[in-house]
């Protein structure tokens, strides 16, 4: 265990817990958009930066990235610090006006107006659907590409990767809703922000004795291989299945 402080208040934490972490567990609150407690930190929105000394020394840090250690000081609201996420907000406000998300959490942090020209962006980039697909599911069937301005999610070519199951983790994990995921009769459509990118439609499965369709057919198939699982052992919907 180390001993630390955040906002003056002394805290004990494991060793290698990131600020992030101790924070939560000490109900701190520090503002995230690309952290998820299940895929590794990667640091991108910068939103969850905070101040810290340490041997003397002062400077910001990514919370969700940085480790604690003995007798470091933490302070996630200073005047700085403030400064530094009014201006993320302003920027993500300009970038997804319409966003409800961004909406509550500029205001939480006290932006209600950017001064930076509106764009008409849903996806923020902040790359959790790109390593949820990953770390996650183990497919990589999208990623980051491109860079500055035209840094975007896609797939090579802009088409539907073969190697995507349709399970939807990346709609799920998405922050902001940018992905959508919509399952109508035995057809799951899943609709990534790029509109360079088309609709993908996935097959669902029935079940055999309520006659729902409950999951991709593609997802199943994927999982059979994985566990070694006969594609039969999938005829049967979860909720049929207690
Ligand atoms: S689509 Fe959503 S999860 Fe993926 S990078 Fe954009 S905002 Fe993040
Ligand atoms: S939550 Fe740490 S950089 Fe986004």
């Amino acid at each position: 265990m180390v001993t630390l402080t955040i906002d003056g208040r002394e805290v004990q934490a494991e060793e290698g817990a990131t600020i992030l972490e101790v924070a939560r567990d000490n109900n701190i609150y520090i503002p995230t958009l690309c952290y998820h407690e299940g895929i590794a930190p990667y640091g991108a929105c910068r939103l969850c930066l905070v101040e810290i000394v340490t041997h003397g020394r002062e400077r910001l840090v990514a919370s969700c990235l940085y480790p604690t250690e003995e007798g470091l000081v933490v302070r996630t609201n200073s005047e700085r610090i403030a400064n530094h996420r009014k201006v993320l907000m302003e920027l993500l406000l300009a970038r997804s006006p319409g966003s409800p998300v961004i909406q509550d959490l500029a205001r939480r942090l006290g932006v209600e107006r950017t001064p930076f020209k509106l764009e008409d962006e849903s996806c923020i980039l902040c790359g959790l659907c790109v390593r949820a697909c990953e770390e996650v599911v183990g497919v990589s069937a999208i990623s980051l590409v491109n860079r500055g301005v035209n840094r975007e999610v896609s797939a090579p070519f802009y088409e539907t990767p073969d190697t995507c199951i349709g399970c939807g983790s990346c709609a799920y994990i998405c922050p902001v809703g940018a992905i959508k995921l919509e399952d109508v009769g035995d057809t799951r459509t899943i609709t990534m922000p790029n509109p360079k990118m088309p609709k993908t439609e996935f097959k669902l499965k029935k079940c055999k004795i309520c006659g729902n369709y409950w999951a991709p057919e593609k997802q199943l198939d994927y999982i059979a291989r994985q566990s070694d699982l006969p594609p039969e052992a999938f005829d049967i919907c979860p909720n049929c299945r207690d």
